[in-house]
């Protein structure tokens, strides 16, 4: 069991004391879970050859940052500034920003933490897709005293960000490799629509283009004699594919740890691994009437912005959510739950659900029978700078 002296002392209570006496809602992990899901991307990872990079945006934790690398992640993707400097003031040393920043402001953060992480053995990267950009990350940076590695995002398919064709990859290089503070790390190429692409030959459909894509930047720049050492992206729908390509040599997915409601309606790939659900808000029945009950959790305890959430183990459906409440029904025409059941909810999406939390409240020895085992925090909870 380990303590957690900065947690609430209502949290801290709990340490020790069976499952039941967790106060909901609360967001629960199955560690026994979680730490199956760590162990098996670790190892696929390696057994393919390919570095790990787990996206942290997924559970904002330094401290599970540290266990994924432990297992074998070289380091962590984040999406902003404030996510990299708060798990840097975690200990995680190896971060990449897979993101464009623009900001001045924002991009002497970058430098500083580029600065603090290389002074302690680590080190940070970025993505650019613009020219302004890359000049304005070269200009925070200064002379070249400490580095950065800068990736060159190129748009696969999500038509979000990236430059849109391969032959503009070109550009951004040479721009680069102009800058003594810059260097030119490789290709960002992550298609994050195709994640959640439900059967297994569309999500191969789309990665077919992103490879095609990718393969071609890559032959432009090493025409004109630059090099894009590394091609990094891959998310937990498609990351097989990716592994498999030739081409990417580093995968970024993160829902894989948590894996939620979503993510389970993809047909199942049988080159991937298969991962377990391990994030639950745990809820309690607060109404009961003839056709349905009313949970205490609603959208301010689990996100619905990709559909709403799975009731874990019961023939419940939800069919509706606020603020504070969730409606279930039954889906066999089997009995409701009585008033003050507890019903443990898979979220439809673990990353914006993680970010509603401060604290992950770590069960060992299963959902029923287990016992608070950690309280992890959730460093970067609501750094969206
Ligand atoms: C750039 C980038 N890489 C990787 C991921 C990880 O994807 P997932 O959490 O679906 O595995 C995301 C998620 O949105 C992302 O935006």
């Amino acid at each position: 069991m380990k303590s957690a002296p900065d947690a609430p002392v209502r949290l801290q209570r709990l340490l020790g004391q069976g499952a039941a006496a967790i106060d909901t809602p609360a967001l629960v992990v199955d560690l026994d879970a979680m730490e199956r899901n760590l162990q098996r991307m670790a190892d696929y990872a390696r057994a393919h050859g390919v570095r790990l990079r787990p996206h942290a945006k997924m559970h904002k934790s330094a401290d599970l940052s540290l266990r994924q690398m432990q297992a074998g992640a070289v380091g962590v993707c984040v999406q902003k500034t404030s996510e990299a400097e708060a798990l840097a003031a975690g200990g995680v040393p190896d971060i990449y920003i897979s993101n464009e920043v623009i900001a001045p402001a924002k991009l002497q953060r970058v430098a500083t933490l580029a600065r603090a992480l290389q002074a302690r053995g680590g080190r940070l990267a970025i993505a650019v897709d613009h020219p302004q950009g890359v000049e304005a990350l070269a200009q925070a940076m200064g002379t070249g005293e400490y580095l950065i590695d800068v990736f060159i995002e190129l748009d696969v398919g999500q038509q979000r960000c990236g430059v849109a064709q391969p032959a503009d990859v070109l550009p951004l290089a040479q721009a680069i490799a102009r800058h003594p503070a810059l260097r030119l790390a490789g290709l960002q190429a992550y298609n994050g629509s195709a994640q959640h692409l439900r059967s297994v030959a569309e999500r191969r459909a789309a990665l077919d283009i992103v490879i095609a894509r990718v393969q071609e930047a890559r032959r432009i720049v090493e025409a004109a004699g630059l090099s894009l050492p590394l091609v990094t992206g891959a998310g937990s729908g498609t990351f097989g594919l990716e592994a498999r390509s030739g081409v990417f040599g580093e995968l970024q997915a993160g829902s894989y740890l948590f894996m939620d409601a979503d993510y389970a309606r993809n047909e199942a790939d049988p080159a991937q691994p298969a991962f377990e659900h391990a994030l639950f808000v745990k809820s309690q029945v607060m109404s009961v009437s003839g056709s349905h009950v009313v949970v205490d959790a609603g959208h301010k305890s689990h996100a619905i912005d990709s559909g709403l959430p799975r009731v874990h183990g019961e023939a419940l459906e939800a069919t509706g959510c606020s603020d504070e409440h969730t409606t279930l029904r039954a889906t066999a025409g089997t009995p409701l739950p009585a008033l003050g059941s507890t019903l443990w909810l898979i979220p439809g999406h673990c990353d914006p659900t993680v970010n509603l939390h401060d604290w992950l409240v770590g069960v060992r020895g299963g959902l029923q029978a287990g016992s608070v085992a950690e309280l992890i925090r959730v460093d970067a909870r609501g750094c969206l700078d």
